[in-house]
Order: structure tokens, then C-alpha cells, then sequence
């Protein structure tokens, strides 16, 4: 709900006051406050947990300090450090981060946009600037929202700004976004545009973040604030593997059933900053965005910039609630792809099986026992093009290698449906071999800087997606390949970051443009893939889970969550993820034993139990299973079928964790209506004279009767929330799995 009113506030220290004109968002159980002052600045008053239906202005602190600017414009250089900002702006007295920074004519970078109006809407408006149509953003869908719009003005260069604020009440959830407006006359260069700043009056606050590197994705860290700035970042041009444009911040003690957090997480694919800053008076500022390094926009006369938008969301019980409250926004307001809601056919990938190694007979091989075995689809990984027989050549020349598949791609996906299977194919888009016609045709394509070196990753250069004829030409590539036989599902892979960022087309004054141009280049073509083939699934991918955020969500329900199939290490990398995305959104495939990845042994049970927590699948040699494993996977298919319903729509729950000292991993899906549950426990670290554990479900009706399938006895949910469920294993990285139905 968003509330607007003009209060009176007097001052404490003499008989004048000033008028300001207030905001007031609430959700199920926050409340965000702001107000313009008389000075019109765009003040921040407060966001935590829900207000009672009082004036709120007296959180401004207006009546109590010794200067404001109205009353004491000798100490605005004062005032400016002191008082929270909605979006501080650079150059004017306040020394902690600001959201934005702009070079005007005259090279000059300090900004001051003061309050104009304000206007609240139903929905919200889509985010869409000149010569990009979409920009990935939530949207009023399963649940919906209504927008604040506070428009201020830079009256020394005419700039507008757009502020932003989408409140989704249900879900506790308030999106925040800007938009710059060039009604000057003359061109303006934007050195930072941040989405969003949150200031709070205290620092005791500890900060989440998900860092790592290829195959150790989004492992949760979490460090008090102290004074200065802590920061999670990319600046490889993709939100990458060694963090992910999320961070919340907690207080002390927060766990997953109790506490404050609040929750960021930026709506972009490329380079991000969040960062926190304990400033003076133990303040704490928070702000993200596009990272302002090596960036720089040339905002021409009527052009307009949005930043990306930042989801925010408070929750005063803890991370658990956190989680859901993302998880429900991004299934119901932001994957617009029809099988967000969908069960996604288990499929079965040659990579880990094949690699490059393969030919049709070998995937029809593969196909025929999958689909004795009961999986739904066979996704052609890499090596299908060109000359592909390694990772040296061929990525940019998309037509498939007739030699390898004898009969061409039609009849080998004939084939594939004739066995009742679909068929999925894979792409990395976004890459140019040095060795490939493409790039021998169009060098110039590439990212680069022309005349130095350009520097290779996996024998590969990066397409200058900035550029629309190479969209264009690449897209035109995809879609004759696509045309010409029943391709049902697309894995979009990524797998270099940026070096030498450098456009041949564009004027030197607009190089530090690429960075952004790159990505927003990269969703103009998911976009008119995702149009013009809406039934096409769309799985994306980087390296493994090396892009693996709400922009790419936004065009594709399911990532590939990380090279890592090992089931151990997958259960720090899906619980890490689970603190923003939802299990539904991340693919998790049963591979060989030992992993590839770490070598390690895992029974064939628990690699199933741990891929089934989301997009389900395997990866590996049905040909060549052992016969106990090839018996167990009609049974695990059948398992999931049971319960995808759970993970692709219910409520998820982090029971247990093994990083925190636990010697247990365990995690919940429970049914929106509470009517059922799924537990699953894996023991990681068994130890001596170590009774069984007692995991306590969560979010069950206390009323009802459950019965516990493996059990085969029933218990309130009271008692088992309580309680807990008794959990005895024998071993390491042995599993089990509890059903819980209400009788
Ligand atoms: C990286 C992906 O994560 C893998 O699944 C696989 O598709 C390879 N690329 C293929 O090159």
C-alpha cells in the first residue's frame, strides 16, 4: 500500500518548521518511509518492520538536529552527512556512496536533483529505453503491485530523474529502479547510475553475500559491517561465478527461523556493485547498481537510461522467510517464460557423458535406453557445428557437422521424438572461435581493441552483442537451425568473461558504453528468441552457474546451476543459491561416481535425492550404467514425478546446513496449502557415539494429521515441528527422504 501526504514538522530548537511532503510504503510487514523536504530533498526516514498507522515524519530527524537546510543553509555541508538519502547524489557535501554521478557540458560532475511531484500507479511500467526495447524487470503477474514515481529535476542541467518504487504488498517485496531523462538540449556522459540506496540510522548489521569460482558457486559468506565499505562485485562482465548481484544484510542472530534481514538482489547480468558502508554516527548506507567501473554512458539530447532494477525485500523472521519471499516473486513477477509454472521434462545431457566424442548413433544409443528408462528429453550438448572436435574451434559457424550427424539434425530428432523423447540443443550465442569462419569473415566482430593482442579464454573471443548486425547475423544462424527440425529446448551457454572491452562501431567518447551495451545486447536477442519461439524451453548457462541471476531468470525458468555434479558439493551450491532463487530455477542432473568434478564417491541414491531439490535430470553414460544403478532410475524418475509439483511451486525450506557445524544437510518442500511435505536429509560428516538427530520440519498446518509415509505413522504437524523427526544414518553422503501427507 503507498500512502502520500504533506505534514507540518516543527523544529525543536526555535518556532519555525518546514512542510514535507511524505511516503509511505507498507508491505504485509515492513514499512518503507520517505519524505521531500522543504529544501525538496528526497529524505530516507526508515524500512524495517511495519509502523503503526501514525505521521512518520518525526524519523526524518528533522525536528531534532541543529540544522536543516531550511533553517540553517550556512550548515548544508553538514546536513548533507547526516540525513538519509533516497538517492544522494555526487558532489554536494555528502561524502558516503552516492547513486549518481554526471558529467555535464561543461566536464563539471557534481548533480543535485531536488523533488518535483510524485504520482502513484497500478502496476508498473515496463522497463524499455531507445534502441532497447526490454529490459529484464518484475512485473504485475501472480501477484500484484502498484508504483510510486517521484520525479526530480537537476536544475542547473535540466536532467530529470525518474525514482521508482513497486510495492508488492503480499510478498513484503519492493522493487526500486531510475531512470534518467536527457530534456536538455545538450549531451550529458552518466559516470554512475545506481538502482537503488537504502540508508539505516544503526551498523549492527552482519552482510550476506555468495561468492566462489567455477565449480564452487554462490557459497554463503556472511562477516559483520565495521566502518568503511564492504562490497560484492563484478567486473568481468557478467555477474559471474565468484559472486552474484545478492547480498542481504542481518542482524546479529539472524538465522533461518528468526531475526531481520533484508534482502537485495539486482534484476542484471553484467557488471554490479552492491556495496555497504558504515559511515559517521554508525550509520549504515546501502547501495547497487551497474558498477561504475570502466563505465561511462553518453546520454544524448531526448534519450532516456534506466538503471537496472533492484528487488528488495525486509523480513523480520529470518532468512527462511527471506528466501520465500524472492522465490514467490521471481515464480509468480519475474520468469515470464510459460513453464515457469510447468513441469519441465526430465531430461538426460551428453556432455559429461560424451564430451566432445560423440556422433548420432552414439545419442540415439544414449536416447533409446533413456527413454526405456522413462527420461523425457536428450539435450545435444556442445560439438554438434562445424568442425567442433574440441574446445578449439567452430563457435560462431552454427551449421550442423553432417559428418558427425550422418543423416543431418532432422533425422536424428525424428528419431529422438519416434522414441517419445523431445529433443533439446545447445548454443554459447555470445562466442566466436579464433578458429572458425566466422571470425575469419568478421573480425572485426569481436570484442576488442583494435591493434592490441585480444586475449583468448578457451581458444574463444567474445561477439560484440553490443552491435546489432551481429545479433542479427548470429540470430539468423540460431533460427535456420531451429526451423529446421522439432528442437523443443535450447540450453544458451556462456563461457568466457570480457577482456579488451571495445566496440568497432561506436565513436571513442562511447567505448565505456560496451560493458552495458553487451548485456542489454545479450537480452535483445534472448528476448526475440524467447518471441519468436515461445514454446522453446530456454535453460541458460555460464561455465556452469556463472550467470545465474534474476536477468537471465527473467527470459529462462531453469539455469544450469554449476558444472559441479557432485552431489556433496552441490548442496552448499543449491542451498547458497536457494537464498534468492528458487529450487525450481536450478538445474541439477545425477552424473557418474566418482565425480568429475572432485573425484569423490557418492551413493547413486543421494546424487538422485540432491538433483531432485530441482530441475531434475542426468548427465551421464546410460550405456554404460552399472546394472544396480540402471534398476534404481525408473524408481527415482517415478520419485520425482511424485514430486516436482513440490519443488516447482511449493515452499522451500533450509532445515539443516553442514557448513554451520551441522553434520546433516537437510531441506523441505512443503505444498502452498500445507497439505504435504517432502524432507530430505543427507548425512555429510558422520561421527562416533552421535545419537540421531531430530529435524524439525517447518511450515506444516500444527492442526493437522501427517502421516509419515517412510515411517508409517502419523503426528500432528505441532508435534513435528516440535519435535522434530527422528533421523538415523549409517555412513557419509547417505540419504533419506520423508514424505509428509496430511491424512
Ligand atoms: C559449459 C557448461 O556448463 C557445460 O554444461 C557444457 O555445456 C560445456 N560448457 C560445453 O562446452
Amino acid at each position: 500500500m503507498i500512502h502520500t501526504y504533506d505534514t507540518q514538522i516543527h523544529y525543536s530548537r526555535d518556532m519555525n518548521g518546514e512542510t514535507v511532503t511524505c511516503f509511505r510504503l507498507d508491505t504485509k510487514v515492513s514499512t518503507y518511509f520517505f519524505a521531500a523536504s522543504d529544501a525538496k530533498f528526497l529524505l530516507h526516514g526508515y524500512y524495517g518492520s511495519r509502523a503503526g498507522q501514525d505521521d512518520l515524519s518525526f524519523l526524518l530527524h528533522l525536528d531534532v538536529y541543529p540544522h536543516t537546510v531550511k533553517s540553517n543553509l550556512r550548515e548544508k555541508g553538514v546536513i548533507m552527512g547526516a540525513y538519509g538519502f533516497e538517492y544522494p547524489c555526487h558532489g554536494i557535501g555528502d561524502y558516503r556512496e552516492a547513486c549518481l554521478m554526471i558529467e555535464d557540458k561543461a566536464g563539471m560532475t557534481t548533480c543535485d536533483f531536488r523533488y518535483v511531484s510524485h504520482e502513484v500507479m497500478k502496476g508498473k511500467p515496463k522497463l524499455s529505453q531507445k534502441d532497447f526495447d526490454v529490459i529484464p524487470a518484475t512485473f504485475e503477474g501472480e501477484n500484484s503491485c502498484e508504483t510510486l514515481k517521484v520525479t526530480l529535476q537537476d536544475s542547473h542541467t535540466d536532467l530529470t530523474l525518474e525514482l521508482y518504487y513497486s510495492v508488492f504488498e503480499e510478498l513484503d517485496v519492493i522493487t526500486r529502479s531510475a531512470r534518467l531523462v536527457n530534456g536538455s538540449g545538450n549531451p550529458v556522459t552518466i559516470r554512475r547510475i545506481f538502482s537503488t540506496c537504502v540508508d539505516y540510522d544503526e551498523s549492527d548489521f552482519e552482510m550476506i553475500t555468495l561468492n566462489g569460482s567455477w565449480g564452487r558457486e554462490r557459497v554463503i559468506e556472511r562477516y559483520p559491517l565495521r566502518h568503511g565499505k564492504q562490497l560484492v562485485d563484478s567486473i568481468c562482465g557478467e555477474s559471474s561465478a565468484q559472486s552474484n548481484p545478492f547480498a542481504a544484510l542481518v542482524r546479529p542472530g539472524t538465522d533461518e527461523e528468526q531475526g531481520e534481514a533484508y534482502g537485495f538482489n539486482l534484476v542484471y547480468s553484467g557488471n554490479f556493485t552492491i556495496e555497504a558502508q558504515v559511515a559517521q554516527q554508525h550509520k549504515t548506507r546501502l547501495v547497487a547498481g551497474i558498477h561504475d567501473y570502466d563505465f561511462a554512458w553518453v546520454l544524448e539530447p531526448d534519450y532516456d537510461f534506466w538503471a537496472p532494477e533492484c528487488v528488495i525485500t525486509y523480513s523480520a523472521s529470518g532468512l527462511g522467510t527471506m528466501s520465500r519471499n524472492f522465490h514467490d516473486l521471481y515464480r509468480g513477477n519475474l520468469i515470464r517464460s510459460k513453464y515457469v509454472r510447468e513441469e519441465r521434462p526430465i531430461l538426460i545431457n551428453n556432455w559429461e557423458a560424451t564430451f566432445f566424442d560423440f556422433d548420432t548413433e552414439k545419442l540415439l544409443s544414449i536416447a533409446r535406453e533413456s527413454a526405456k528408462l522413462g527420461i523425457e528429453m536428450l539435450v545435444m550438448d556442445d560439438g554438434w557445428f562445424g568442425r567442433r572436435e574440441n574446445d578449439d574451434s567452430s563457435l560462431g559457424d552454427w551449421k550442423v557437422n553432417e559428418e558427425k550427424l550422418l543423416g543431418g539434425l532432422k533425422y536424428l530428432v525424428d528419431e529422438v521424438n519416434k522414441l517419445g523423447m523431445k529433443f533439446g540443443i545447445w548454443f554459447e550465442p555470445e562466442m566466436v572461435s579464433l578458429d572458425s569462419e566466422l571470425f575469419r569473415a568478421h573480425p572485426d566482430w569481436a570484442i576488442q581493441v583494435p591493434g592490441r593482442e585480444l586475449t583468448l579464454r578457451r581458444n574463444q573471443f567474445v561477439l560484440d552483442f553490443s552491435r546489432k548486425d551481429v545479433r542479427d547475423y548470429v540470430y539468423g544462424m540460431m533460427t535456420a537451425v531451429l526451423r529446421s527440425a522439432n528442437i523443443e529446448y535450447v540450453k544458451w551457454d556462456m563461457n568466457r568473461s570480457l577482456t579488451e572491452v571495445g566496440s568497432a562501431l561506436l565513436p571513442a567518447r562511447q567505448q565505456r558504453e560496451v560493458w552495458h551495451r553487451y548485456v542489454l545486447g545479450v537480452y535483445d536477442l534472448m528476448n526475440r528468441l524467447t518471441t519468436d519461439f515461445p514454446d522453446i524451453l530456454l535453460e541458460n548457462c555460464s561455465s556452469g552457474g556463472a550467470r545465474f541471476d534474476p536477468g537471465m531468470l527473467y527470459f529462462s525458468p531453469q539455469i544450469w546451476t554449476s558444472d559441479n555434479t557432485d552431489a556433496v558439493e552441490r548442496l552448499k551450491i543449491q542451498m547458497g543459491t536457494s537464498l534468492c532463487y528458487p529450487p525450481s530455477a536450478m538445474g541439477a542432473h545425477v552424473s557418474v561416481s566418482p565425480s568429475q568434478a572432485v573425484g569423490r564417491a557418492t551413493p547413486f541414491a543421494t546424487r538422485g535425492d540432491v538433483a531432485m531439490a530441482g530441475t531434475f535430470g542426468y548427465e551421464l553414460d546410460v550405456t554404460e550404467m552399472s546394472e544396480e544403478d540402471l534398476a534404481a532410475v525408473p524408481k527415482q524418475i517415478e520419485t520425482y514425478k511424485k514430486y516436482r509439483h513440490l519443488v516447482l511451486n511449493g515452499d522451500y525450506y533450509r532445515l539443516s546446513y553442514h557448513m554451520c557445524d551441522a553434520k546433516w544437510n537437510a531441506w523441505e518442500f512443503v505444498a502452498k496449502d500445507r497439505s504435504e511435505a517432502l524432507v530430505t536429509v543427507v548425512q555429510v560428516m558422520s561421527r562416533a557415539n552421535s545419537p540421531a538427530v531430530m529435524i524439525k520440519p517447518r511450515g506444516l498446518d500444527p492442526e493437522a494429521m501427517y502421516l509419515v509415509e517412510e515411517v508409517g505413522s502419523a503426528f500432528s504437524g505441532e508435534t513435528l515441528m516440535n519435535c522434530g523427526l527422528r533421523v538415523d544414518l549409517w555412513g557419509d553422503f547417505v540419504s533419506k527422504r520423508y514424505h509428509l501427507v496430511i491424512v
